[in-house]
């Protein structure tokens, strides 16, 4: 099914997370996505598939109806100044830049085409991220349309543009916090004694489990806790030796530090 063509300007680790997400789990079919980066040759998730990747950004503008801004929000304006001539036919804007406002995008464009801000994650190249979406009150329609074509890549929440850039670190750097906990866990399976490739899968399944009880089953996590947790039992001795070392706190100090290094991000 088509949402129309889509062109993806900014190839690098989630442009091409994005497409290989929307043509091969989100049912668009190649042939409507173009990925666009300075050097197509370093796009190597892409390359020998059939995903076309070019240099060209006004050519792939011209020819989509929906544009992905997925550059650094360093790199912003000048792909800005380079497209802006180009964006007649298109019916959506959607920039993924942490940090950049939509009003910010929309002036250096000078267009009328709808403009929303989506915050995915890399999950998105299997078809499990998690993406934020935001937009004025004017562009609704726009907004439910991004929406749309985001929840072919996981699951979507709407939510005010001043919270997109804490999303980034919930969501976007999340992606390397849970797994750096998979990875912990993975070494602590191996010194009780599992093969390292035991001890990975163990841990990353413990983990999809775990987030599952809570998506799937609508559990609370606390709540999912106490129920392996016997008294005076391994669960709790185990937890309690983590927590001792900072766990929870580690994780949210480390969310807030992400949170303000993404807001300074678009400087
Ligand atoms: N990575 C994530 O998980 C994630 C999640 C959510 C949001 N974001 C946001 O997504 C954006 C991209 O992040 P990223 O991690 O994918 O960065 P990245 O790997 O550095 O990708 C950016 C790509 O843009 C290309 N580029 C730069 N200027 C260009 C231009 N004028 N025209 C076309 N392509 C151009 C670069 O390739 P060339 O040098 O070859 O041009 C580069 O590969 C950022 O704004 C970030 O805040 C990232």
């Amino acid at each position: 099914m088509s949402d129309g063509r889509i062109a993806i300007l900014g190839g690098g680790n989630l442009g091409q997370a994005l497409a290989l997400g929307w043509t091969r789990h989100g049912g668009v079919p190649a042939d409507d996505v173009m990925v666009t980066r300075r050097r197509p040759e370093h796009a190597t998730l892409l390359l020998g598939g059939d995903v076309k990747v070019s240099a060209d950004n006004p050519a792939a503008v011209d020819d989509a109806d929906i544009v992905i801004l997925a550059v650094q929000p360093q790199q912003l304006p000048a792909l800005l100044e380079e497209i802006r001539g180009s964006l007649p036919g298109t019916r959506l804007i959607v920039s993924v830049a942490s940090g950049v406002a939509l009003e910010s995008i929309r002036e250096a464009l000078g267009t009328d085409v709808p403009v929303v801000r989506a915050m995915p994650n890399t999950g998105a190249s299997i078809g499990a991220s998690m993406t934020c979406l935001s937009a004025d009150d004017a562009d609704e329609d726009a907004l439910q349309d991004a929406a749309a074509l985001f929840e072919r890549l996981g699951r979507t929440l709407v939510i005010q543009e001043n919270m997109m850039t804490p999303a980034t670190a919930l969501c976007a750097c999340g992606v390397a916090f849970f797994l750096r906990c998979v990875r912990a866990a993975s070494q602590g399976g191996i010194e009780v004694g599992f093969h390292p490739e035991e001890a990975l899968l163990l841990a990353a399944q413990t983990a999809h489990g775990a987030a599952a009880l809570l998506l799937e089953g609508e559990g609370h996590p606390e709540r999912e806790i106490d129920r392996v947790t016997t008294p005076r039992g391994c669960t709790i001795a185990g937890l309690n030796e983590m927590e001792h070392y900072g766990l929870s706190s580690a994780l949210i100090r480390g969310i807030k530090l992400s949170a303000d290094r993404a807001a300074g991000l678009a400087d």
